[in-house]
């Protein structure tokens, strides 16, 4: 099956709190035989290769990247269908804004994650405004999670450093010091998508993509805050020269001001109580 991933099927409490189907994104067919079966009215279209990981197959990344979401916006169109894509900090690029980054500025990336997130933002405002299809986007920061585990993104590292520091091993941080990015906890981010998808789009001047925000920090600034409650955690750098340069062509902070007054967005959880929830939830998962 073009596009199929093994093992990235739904598993533990993802597969069992609710009904689950195995979709291929880059045929459409499936998507709306899918559709059609559970009488989906809203699609959340997550499927994307990560920052890194796209930089090591840019053509797999725009098959699904790019590719899957035509499919889905298509499948959108024919049975009525809302339809929620996640951009990202990684559709930035350019001579743009790096502090407080605007709503609206200069998006040049030259990542194919990036190109992939812009072109996906045109994509869903081209099916709003040509066919009525309800998109619409959030520009998600890194993303922290216990559920699941990371894989190829240029954030990732804030992930990876609690799981070193429950597991009691030492990090070693492929992303430099003084290096800023946005980042938000997970319950933050759904609770997002979900409430974009269900506001009042009568107020809103954007729709493909939001600038949303919680926190932004460096390495030495989360690897501080996991200290004050794993005294004895050590961490070392050595730089991903890849990672590195993503990172540097990314905002150091994001205004999202526009979808805090066009939708009412607002965070819930900064970096300390991410880091007790996310260190109380490692320990239980690992048993520790
Ligand atoms: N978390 C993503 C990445 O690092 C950014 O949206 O690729």
């Amino acid at each position: 099956m073009a596009g199929y991933i093994p093992g990235a099927e739904p598993k533990g409490e993802l597969r069992e709190s609710g009904p689950s189907e195995v979709v291929d994104i880059t045929n459409p067919q499936h998507i709306a035989d899918a559709v059609r079966k559970y009488k989906v009215d809203t699609i959340y279209n997550l499927a994307a290769l990560l920052s890194a990981v796209a930089e090591a197959k840019p053509q797999l990344a725009w098959k699904i990247g790019l590719g899957g979401l035509f499919n889905t916006l298509e499948v959108a169109r024919e049975c009525h269908c809302a339809v929620f894509t996640p951009s990202s900090i990684g559709s930035f690029g350019g001579p743009f804004p790096k502090d407080n980054t605007p709503q609206d500025t200069i998006q040049r990336p030259k990542t194919m994650y990036g190109v992939t997130k812009v072109s996906g933002e045109l994509l869903g405002d081209y099916y709003f405004q040509r066919f009525g299809v309800d998109t619409r986007s959030v520009r998600f920061p890194g993303l922290i999670s216990y559920v699941t585990p990371p894989g190829g993104g240029t954030t990732d590292y804030a992930v990876d450093i609690y799981y070193s520091a429950v597991k009691g091993e030492k990090f070693v941080c492929p992303i430099g010091k003084g290096t800023l990015m946005d980042m938000m906890y997970m319950p933050d981010a759904l609770r997002g998508m979900i409430e974009i998808m269900e506001a009042d789009p009568t107020k809103f001047i954007h729709r493909n993509s939001f600038n949303i925000a919680s926190m932004s920090f460096a390495p030495e600034t989360i690897y501080q805050k996991i200290k004050e409650y794993v005294p004895q955690f050590e961490m070392e750098y050595r730089i991903d020269p890849l990672r590195q340069a993503i990172a540097d062509s990314w905002p150091n902070s994001l205004d999202d001001s526009c979808a805090r007054n066009e939708w009412g967005w607002r965070p819930e959880y900064g970096l300390d109580e991410m880091t007790r929830d996310m260190l109380a939830k490692l320990r239980v998962k690992f048993n520790m």
